[in-house]
């Protein structure tokens, strides 16, 4: 099936049916792109060079810069997040829900599988990233753009460290990686091209996870969560920024094929990332039938989905707009965008514009 005539709201797709579960330890994938050299040390570009600098003096220490001896109450923070989603309302409230004999103990059950769920995948895509900027610094052309994905190495190890840390040590263990963020890593780390590593990791994994990541810390009052979640939205802002500066540059050379090829994979990675917040293994581990309650929730009319992904998406669609991805070949992606209900938010600020108000670490030791 090709991407045009795509149906948006498969359920297999959503299941995640078309991947095994990822049940192994260690998982391989061949990676096929070639590692580039280059001889000309000029920094000729300068807006990587000061993203460089910011990097160098924003890192901090996971070990010693969260309060790690916070008791966390989960039931409490379940309560928090789960009050946030408006999108689950349907299921509680409309005739024919597969779920309407869940009471309260069930909901509030499901409420805690699925922040454990959430943390879970913010902790693979972590490592996700951690592996994909590895590889940008051995196939990126540009001497600029290696030395700045070296910081981000080293960011990514840090949020793996958090994330990993939290979840063990607060929440008792965490989900198996999603199969639709699972394939979508696949996929990123598979292609030939330089530029779709960062398009999959820094313009469409990252500039999700800094939106929700932004939902959670607005959400929660857990003192850790929010600090960890604080700072890693620092770091993340100059990858999501890293991502647009060095494509911007790029794709302005590209061919309109060429292009066309970037919206495709842009809206496939948006698919696969949309897919993965129907979380089918929280529904099968809280006792509820995932296909049932996913053809519920998406056959529905359902106002509280649609603000969820838009705002899920809310820094991906500037993102994309400022790379002229979303209105070229007649508007391609933006017909798409609009078609899986997350164009809402097209106008708010590119992360290579906001990224310096982002940074929270700087903003603690000026204060200090
Ligand atoms: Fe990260
Ligand atoms: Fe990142």
């Amino acid at each position: 099936m090709t991407t045009t005539d795509r149906d948006v709201n498969d359920i297999d797709a959503m299941l995640g049916a078309s991947r095994a579960a990822l049940d192994e330890v260690v998982h391989a994938v061949d990676q096929h792109s070639e590692v580039l050299f280059t001889w000309d040390y000029e920094r000729s570009r300068p807006a990587l060079v000061k993203l460089y600098e910011k990097a160098k003096t924003s890192q901090w220490n996971a070990t010693t810069d969260l309060p790690w001896d916070t008791q966390v109450d989960n039931e409490k923070m379940a309560a928090e997040f789960g009050g946030s989603n408006a999108r689950f309302a349907v299921l509680q409230n409309l005739d024919g829900s597969p779920l309407a004999k869940w009471g309260q103990k069930e909901w509030a059950r499901f409420a805690i599988e699925q922040q454990t769920w959430m943390l879970s995948q913010f902790l693979h895509g972590e490592q996700g990233a951690l592996v994909c900027t590895g590889l940008i610094t051995a196939t990126v052309p540009w001497i600029d753009a290696k030395y700045y994905a070296a910081t981000q190495v080293v960011d990514e190890a840090r949020h793996v460290e958090v994330f990993a840390r939290y979840i063990e040590e607060k929440m008792g263990g965490a989900y198996p990686i999603n199969p639709n963020l699972g394939g979508l890593l696949d996929n990123i780390i598979n292609d030939t091209r330089w530029d779709i590593t960062y398009l999959g990791m820094q313009i469409m994994v990252e500039g999700l996870a800094l939106a929700a990541f932004g939902m959670m810390h607005m959400v929660t009052s857990e003192p850790l969560l929010k600090q960890l979640l604080r700072y890693v939205m620092s770091d993340e802002a100059r990858h999501v920024a890293f991502g647009v500066l060095s494509l911007r540059e790029y794709y302005a050379g590209l061919s309109q094929e060429e292009i066309l090829s970037r919206q495709e994979f842009a809206f496939e990675a948006a698919l696969a990332l949309r897919n993965r917040f129907f979380a089918p293994e929280v529904w099968e581990r809280s006792g509820a039938d995932p296909r049932a309650v996913i053809k519920f929730m998406t056959g529905t009319y359902n106002p509280g989905q649609d603000m969820f992904q838009a705002m899920l998406f809310s820094k991906i669609v500037p993102n994309c707009k400022k790379l002229g991805l979303l209105d070229a070949g007649d508007g391609w992606l933006r017909q798409k965008f609009t078609e899986i209900a997350v164009i809402q938010f097209e106008d708010w600020a590119d992360t290579s514009e906001e990224y310096a108000s982002l940074d929270a670490v700087a903003r603690d030791r000026a204060g200090a």
